[in-house]
């Protein structure tokens, strides 16, 4: 059986409502780094998700933050990130969501980010368009750095990225009509996808944060590209660049001049 939008779909949909139902009340927190933190409820939305796998795709590979990787056949990978915005959502902001995709032979084949919170449901399939609650999609036409709202994240608990990435949101803050960080990769990548961010970047990111959203972002006829605007982009140390074609090179060249 081949994984279809509609299981994507209902597999993000439950685990969202999941952590709807959990969000505002106490949380057990245990410390990964200093400053990276898991809650009860990262573990229980993961176990809902690998569940719905497994029981479905049982000789897939999975990648997922909490668990890693497991193994299974290397072609037809899933990768998931049960809770993005893990402390927003410890904080009781409520900034999160679950970001779920599927890749066969190297390619992004489904996508689903699902925010609980403002019932918000974006899929995207290879080739089919991005989807908003079932409506299509499209990243903005802006190709002016003074008229482009941004969005950036800082890499959890990697303080030598610290510097670097503060040089640049500097830069970047000059050269923008202004920017963005709210704490959700995912959503990010998400709210790019829907034109409600013109562009977004990051250095240094994780497989669960962006994979679905980089295939709701070329379904929506943006690109994705690495910092030297290769789109080949989906390789170790995952830094990111999106936007439409324009604005993601002058975006790219913004951030190499910055450093
Ligand atoms: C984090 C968020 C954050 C980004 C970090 C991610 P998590 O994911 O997406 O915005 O800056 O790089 O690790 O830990 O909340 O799933
Ligand atoms: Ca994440
Ligand atoms: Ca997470």
């Amino acid at each position: 059986m081949q994984p279809s939008l509609e299981f994507i779909e209902s597999t993000a949909r439950s685990a969202g409502v999941l952590l709807r139902e959990g969000f505002g009340k106490e949380h057990q927190v245990n410390f990964k780094h200093a400053k990276d933190l898991v809650t009860e409820m990262d573990k229980n939305a993961e176990d809902l998700i690998l569940g719905e796998i497994r029981s479905k795709f049982p000789d897939h590979s999975i990648l997922s933050e909490e668990s890693g990787s497991l193994d299974g056949q290397t072609e037809k990978m899933w990768v998931v990130d049960p809770l993005d915005g893990t402390i927003n959502y410890a904080h009781g902001l409520p900034i999160f969501c679950v970001s779920i995709a599927y890749r066969e032979k190297g390619f992004l084949q489904l996508a689903a980010i699902y925010d609980p919170m403002q019932d918000e449901m974006f899929s995207a399939e290879k080739g089919q368009g991005a989807f908003l609650n079932g409506n299509p999609m499209k990243v903005t036409g802006v190709r002016e750095m003074h008229l482009a709202l941004l969005g950036t994240s800082f890499p959890a608990a990697n303080s030598v990225m610290l510097a670097r990435n503060s040089i640049i949101f500097l830069h970047m803050s000059g050269q923008a009509q202004t920017l963005r960080r709210m704490g959700s990769a995912a959503l990010d990548l998400a709210y790019v996808a829907a034109g409600r961010l013109d562009g977004y970047w990051q250095l240094e990111n994780h497989p669960w944060d962006f994979a679905a959203g980089a295939l709701l972002i070329m379904e929506a006829g943006g690109v994705v590209t690495d910092l030297d605007s290769n789109p080949d982009f989906f390789h170790p140390p995952y830094s990111l660049i999106c936007a439409n074609e324009t604005l993601a090179e002058m975006m790219a060249a913004e951030i190499r001049s910055a450093g």
